[in-house]
């Protein structure tokens, strides 16, 4: 089997070549799980900032651009890139000679056998990789021997029930018998052009519009979906810790449900790990989980964010890069209990968001707004919710500051 899938990637380049990094990072393309702009995620205690971004990062799986594009991004970080594919390396060669990136070495490597570059890191990026695996337990173990203590790793995990129109369709063309030659992938098209619209609507992938897309999606021979639970069991299963979901927002319901309803009371009642599974029900739709691990042996307290205690208000909050058509913060408002204070949430929000610079503290936001309220513990009540649905919703990140 795992010779099959080499053998995929070997004729079946995935994903599409990037033929110019300057011009795809101009877009603003932000990349699954890149440390660059999501670095006070994985390391709230401020590591990366006071290292400047020299880290070494490991591209477990790189396919044709995520290696070059790592280190066309992380220009003080030494990149290295494993793939079994000397196809799709030999593209990310093209990309290190056009962009000249020194800070960057490709190896031919299964991910099984990465112990053998002898090196540690302190991120390791492997997306849409580990599931194609004949052993993900394997694999992801292997990764961890490569980790440093205080490493993070960025992982996607193929989401079953957001993918069920592919599964469908990967079980159709197996009765079929179909290969991954050219005439099957002509007949995968042709399948596309007659499917009925429901299930067409299931099918909602950039991969249909190429043809090593369309194998990845309907002839891959190894292609397993996880759940939150299966992600979760699969993690602990090779001794990690997942530290969070990067797509947080999806696994809430700020944003999903309103907040006026019963459901909504019985969805917050619930713990976090259980109320993760049921936002995955609710939602239906999550076809990558994308979310970031770390050594169970890391020290909760330097990167664990919670509400619970006081603690949040030494947090220091960081504006995350918005989403295409992501609203503006204050609409998180209608998720809000009232503010019992008679101004409207948007001002509220607005100010207190206007003050969110990467050096003031929650505590410095609150004092700095001067929010009215009757009460000190009324409006500290309103901000730790204001900011708690503002990180669950993805507008920011914190610091936890160590001294
Ligand atoms: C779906 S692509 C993802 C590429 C890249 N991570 C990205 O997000 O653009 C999967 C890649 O993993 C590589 N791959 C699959 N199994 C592997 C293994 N056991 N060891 C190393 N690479 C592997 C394939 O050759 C392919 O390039």
């Amino acid at each position: 089997m795992a010779d099959v899938v080499a053998a995929q990637y070997e004729k079946w380049i995935y994903p599409q070549p990037i033929m110019d990094l300057a011009e795809y990072c101009g877009k603003g393309m932000t990349d699954g799980v890149a440390p660059h702009y999501l670095h006070p995620l994985f390391w709230p205690d401020g590591e990366y900032e006071r290292r400047e971004g020299r880290i070494n990062i490991l591209v477990a799986g790189c396919g044709a651009n995520a290696a070059a594009r790592y280190a066309y991004q992380h220009p003080n970080a030494q990149v290295t890139g494993i793939d079994l594919s000397e196809a799709s390396l030999n593209h990310e060669r093209y990309l290190q000679e056009k962009h000249q990136l020194g800070n960057l070495s490709l190896h031919q490597l299964r991910i099984e056998e990465v112990a053998s570059l002898g090196r540690e890191f302190d991120f390791i990026d492997s997306v849409g990789v580990l599931h194609h695996l004949p052993n993900p337990e394997e694999g992801l173990r292997q990764l961890k021997t490569v980790l440093k203590p205080n490493g993070v790793m960025g992982l996607m995990l193929y989401g079953l029930y957001g993918r069920v129109g592919v599964y469908m369709l990967q079980e159709f063309f197996h009765r079929l018998y179909l290969q991954q030659t050219e005439g099957d992938v002509a007949v995968v098209k042709e399948t596309l052009t007659q499917l009925p619209k429901a299930q067409l609507d299931r099918l909602r992938f950039t991969e249909l519009t190429y043809d090593a897309g369309l194998v990845d999606l309907f002839l891959h021979p190894i292609d397993r979906g996880y759940t939150v639970e299966s992600c979760l069991n699969y993690v602990e299963s090779c001794g990690m810790t997942l530290q969070g979901w990067i797509e947080s927002r999806l696994y809430y319901p700020e944003g999903q449900v309103q907040p006026d309803t019963v459901l909504w009371k019985m969805l917050n009642l619930l713990p976090e790990p259980e109320r993760w599974k049921a936002m995955e029900l609710f939602n239906g739709g999550i076809s990558k989980h994308l979310f970031y691990v770390c050594h169970q042996e890391r020290p909760v307290h330097s990167y664990r964010i919670q509400f619970e205690d006081e603690q949040f208000l030494g947090y220091i909050p960081r504006r995350r890069v918005l989403r295409a058509n992501q609203p503006e913060p204050a609409s998180i408002g209608n998720w809000l209990d009232a503010p019992a204070t008679g101004s409207d949430h948007a001002s509220l929000i607005n100010r207190l968001f206007s003050l969110i610079d990467g050096q003031n503290t929650v505590r410095d936001c609150l004092e700095k707004a001067a929010l009215p309220s009757s009460s000190p513990e009324q409006i500290t009540k309103y901000v730790r919710q204001v900011f708690q649905t503002l990180w669950r919703m993805e507008y920011v990140m914190f610091n936890i500051p160590t001294a």
